[in-house]
């Protein structure tokens, strides 16, 4: 598939709420570990199944989770990809995106960093990924 690298902005690294509580100094930390990029309607971004090495947050558009039973739709400010990297599992689900997106890409290393400077952060991601894994359906 075709994705578009832009730049990472400092507006749209302020807009995942997850960043909000950093000051400057770490906002601008962050920014160095970010990449960006747009993904068209209909792509698939995570592929079930597959080795993780990275996560993502939603800077622009939607994209959708498909669980065995149900889909979730996940949109700005929100992340995905957490829980293969967290938990050292395969992609445990596809993401699609639903409309043009645009992405900031953590890897999986700078992940762990981030979560060493920012411990907060750390917990935020740790706890939505367990209440992510209680939701998801046994196969
Ligand atoms: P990961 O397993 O790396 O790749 C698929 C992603 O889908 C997963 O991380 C989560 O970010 C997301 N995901 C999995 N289950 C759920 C759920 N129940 N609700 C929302 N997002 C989910």
């Amino acid at each position: 598939i075709h994705r578009r690298e832009f730049v990472v902005t400092w507006s749209m690294v302020a807009s995942v709420p997850l960043f909000r509580e950093l000051d400057a100094s770490a906002i601008a930390e962050i920014m160095r570990y970010l990449n960006a990029q747009s993904i068209p309607a209909g792509a698939l971004i995570v592929r079930r199944g597959d080795i993780a090495q990275s996560m993502y947050f939603i800077a622009e558009g939607e994209v959708e989770v498909q669980l065995p039973t149900q889909v979730v739709r996940l949109g700005v400010g929100q992340f995905f990809g957490e829980m293969a990297i967290l938990h050292q599992t395969p992609r445990t689900a596809n993401v699609r995106a639903l409309a043009p997106t645009k992405l900031l890409i953590l890897q999986a290393y700078d992940l762990q960093t981030l979560i060493a400077r920012n411990p907060v952060i750390g917990e935020c991601i740790r706890e939505v990924a367990a209440k992510r894994s209680e939701l998801a359906p046994e196969e």
